[in-house]
């Protein structure tokens, strides 16, 4: 086999790797079922069972100057102690979240051919197929994706948007990043950034992608696959919507994975690797994946928080010796692509040693 890490390869571009889905649909052989087993890396073996509770964060608090200081007390012990919490009270209207479950849902319940109507291209990550596949030998995600820019509105591609998704997407999406927004003034604040604020929000608040992640049933092997491989979020600030009621997300703390289930209507908010550089590594990103059910497919709309192209990262901390490399917002995007390319974490490219 030859050394793929070597090859310049198109930004983004994966092998073509089976729909999951639509395998999943049949009786898996077990030739195919082979390329998703993790063996020592299955959460069968890895899992610990564990009743914690992720932080809440009650957004209605925070922004309400009656509550604010001690919502945003719970807040710091969040960002600094777990990386992860989950929003409650985040004023996103129920029938916005209502809308968009329902027709992502119907999406995913489209005859492949159709889906593929908004397949990714070649060599771009937007579009419905899977991420980041780069060697024949790779462990697969049990999982298929739609990735799609959403803000600002010029920054997308209305050819990767199923047509029946779009009303309700839009809405969705800027009433999530009033969400990111919001919380991002009060981190700032918190981090006494003083007139550095409009660099932080500018710096996660500007530019929002979304994954719109379906994990299939796996009858066969669910404690032997997984559905999302363990990664930190290569962007500022995510805020998770679980479309349905199936659990799946774990982060890991403390050497241990912990599952989340959030509570109803939460969104779960975790810090990213740009808030990681921003904050001059106080606030960490920490790694989370994802493991799939026996008998329920799941569903979940990752909302990712970063800059526009034109802005740069850099540690915002005044009085601190940084901890890592100022880029500029464009070249980060690339260095991402391509560290995940070559199976590298991207922090050690940017971290000062
Ligand atoms: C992601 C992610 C977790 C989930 O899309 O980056 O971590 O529960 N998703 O789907
Ligand atoms: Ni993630």
């Amino acid at each position: 086999m030859e050394d793929t890490s070597s090859k310049p390869r198109n930004l983004g571009g994966s092998l073509p790797v089976p729909n999951v889905q639509d395998l999943a649909a049949d009786e898996i052989t077990p030739e195919l079922l082979e390329r998703y087993l993790r063996g020592a890396d299955a959460p069968a073996a890895a899992v610990k069972a564990s009743l914690v509770v992720v932080p809440v964060v009650d957004l209605g608090r925070l922004v309400d100057p009656a509550h604010a200081e001690e919502e945003a007390g719970r807040l710091r012990a969040a960002c600094e102690e777990w990386g992860f919490f989950q929003v409650v009270n985040h004023g996103v209207p129920e029938k916005i979240i209502g809308e968009v479950k329902e027709d992502v849902e119907a999406f995913f319940r489209l005859p492949l051919a159709e889906k593929q109507a908004v397949a990714q291209g070649p060599g771009g990550i937007e579009g419905y197929g899977q991420a980041f596949v780069v060697s024949e030998e790779q462990k697969l995600d049990w999982a298929d994706m739609l990735f799609l820019s959403t803000q600002p509105p010029e920054y997308r591609s209305l050819n990767f948007w199923p047509g029946t998704l779009r009303a309700s997407l839009e809405r969705y999406s800027a009433e999530v990043q009033r969400v990111a927004a919001d919380l991002l003034r009060a981190m700032a604040r918190n981090l006494g950034l003083g007139a550095a604020e409009g660099e932080m929000m500018a710096s996660v608040a500007d530019a929002q992608a979304m994954r719109i992640n379906y994990y299939p049933a796996c009858p066969a092997a669910h404690e032997q696959v997984l559905g999302l491989s363990p990664h930190s979020d290569a962007v500022g600030l995510t805020l998770l919507l679980q479309v349905s009621p199936v659990p799946g997300l774990q982060i890991r703390r403390h050497n241990s994975w912990i599952p989340v289930e959030p509570l109803p209507g939460a969104l779960v908010a975790n810090i990213g690797d740009v808030v990681e550089v921003l904050t001059n590594g106080r606030y960490k990103s920490i790694e989370h994946r994802a493991v799939v059910s026996a008998r329920h497919h799941r569903v979940s709309l990752a909302a990712f928080h970063s800059a526009k192209f034109d802005a740069t990262y850099a540690p915002l901390l005044a009085g601190e010796p940084p901890r890592y490399r100022t880029i500029a917002a464009e070249d980060y995007v690339k260095l991402v692509l391509s560290s995940k390319l070559q199976g590298k974490n991207i922090m050690d490219a940017i971290r000062i040693d």
